[in-house]
């Protein structure tokens, strides 16, 4: 986005219940009176409803729904994360931005947001679909000051419990499948891929991404998943405004990773602990042979923790769980 729209949404979303006078705009902007007019004419054919009030100014009332550049700009209550936001129509995949952008030295929180992406992907490379304006799909980039690079794979559970947390503020019945997928009656809603870049003894960033089904109907679902997948729309039979959802969950997100960065992973444990999907319950695993388990929590390193029949406790770092009675992906 253009650098003196972008300031100007800033300056009027600081100032959501008052106006800001015209003189005031054109003084903080460095741009004369009529060009400050001549933004906020484009902010209107844009579908911005904006209240102006001679003699005391601008005020914008409501924001359109698309998802846009200065639509998420105007509903983002982050501190960091996401104040640096990089909006595209199309992409390949927003990891793919990431990691590109990354490697360019872009800003810790940086977020990439993309309407439809045409090659999305989940883990093991699987295919992603992400339909335009439906869905969430984004990226963050993360610097974290020092991490081991063996605890990044813990900003996965981060960013689940950011997300069940949002969910579950909407009165969602939430559970997270270890290690990265959020379902909601037993369906799949998100997704989480971190991917990382690191040196020996320290990860240089990460490159979080996050899939979320929106504004699906059934339809709308890819037919190979629709019988396990969810959208929040067809959770709440309501169509939901993406900004909103986009800047509530970075909100989320921003806290959890501070907690985490903060204070450790212990306290994200518990939280992810509280949504964990068939926690208590037996599922299978498979090594060499296939063997029953009992989910019983996350390992401090968040590794999944089972114990066998004999009682015998395992962690599990990789894909090799059978969730029981259920489809083997
Ligand atoms: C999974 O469940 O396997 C993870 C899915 C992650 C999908 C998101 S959408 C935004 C970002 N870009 C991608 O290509 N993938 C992630």
């Amino acid at each position: 986005m253009e650098g003196t729209k972008r300031k100007l949404i800033e300056l009027l979303a600081n100032n959501k219940s008052q106006s800001i006078s015209g003189q005031e705009l054109s003084k903080q902007l460095n741009i004369s009176r009529s060009a400050v007019w001549k933004h906020m004419n484009n902010l209107k054919k844009e579908g911005y409803v904006i209240e102006a009030v001679t003699n005391k100014g601008y005020r914008i009332i409501k924001a359109p729904d698309d998802l846009s550049a200065s639509t998420v700009q105007w509903d983002l209550h982050t501190n960091w994360l996401g104040q640096h936001l990089v909006f595209k129509e199309t992409v390949k995949s927003t990891q793919l931005v990431g990691h590109e952008l990354a490697r360019e030295n872009a800003d810790h929180g940086t977020v990439i947001v993309a309407r439809e992406q045409t090659e999305g992907r989940g883990r093991m490379s699987r295919y992603w679909d992400s339909k335009d304006g439906l869905g969430l799909w984004f990226s963050s980039i993360f610097r974290p000051e020092y991490l081991e690079p063996k605890r990044a794979s813990q900003l996965t559970l981060v960013a689940a419990v950011a997300i069940a947390d949002y969910l579950s503020k909407r009165d969602l019945d939430v559970k997270i499948k270890w290690p990265n997928d959020i379902f909601i009656n037993g369906k799949k809603l998100a997704g989480i891929l971190t991917e990382m870049q690191a040196e020996q003894d320290a990860v240089q960033y990460i490159v979080l991404g996050i899939g979320m089904n929106v504004n699906h109907q059934h339809d709308d679902l890819h037919e190979t998943v629709q019988h396990k997948a969810t959208s929040i729309y067809l959770e709440t039979n309501e169509i939901q405004n993406l900004n909103q959802v986009l800047t509530e969950i970075l909100k989320e997100l921003e806290n959890k990773y501070e907690i985490f960065m903060g204070v450790g992973f212990p306290v994200i444990k518990e939280m992810w602990e509280a949504y964990a999907y068939k926690i208590g319950e037996w599922i299978q695993v498979k090594t060499k042979d296939i063997w029953d388990a009992k989910v019983v929590g996350i390992h401090d390193d968040g590794a999944l923790k089972v114990i066998d029949h004999l009682g015998k406790q395992h962690h599990l770092y990789s894909a090799e769980i059978l969730w029981k009675g259920e489809e083997i992906e």
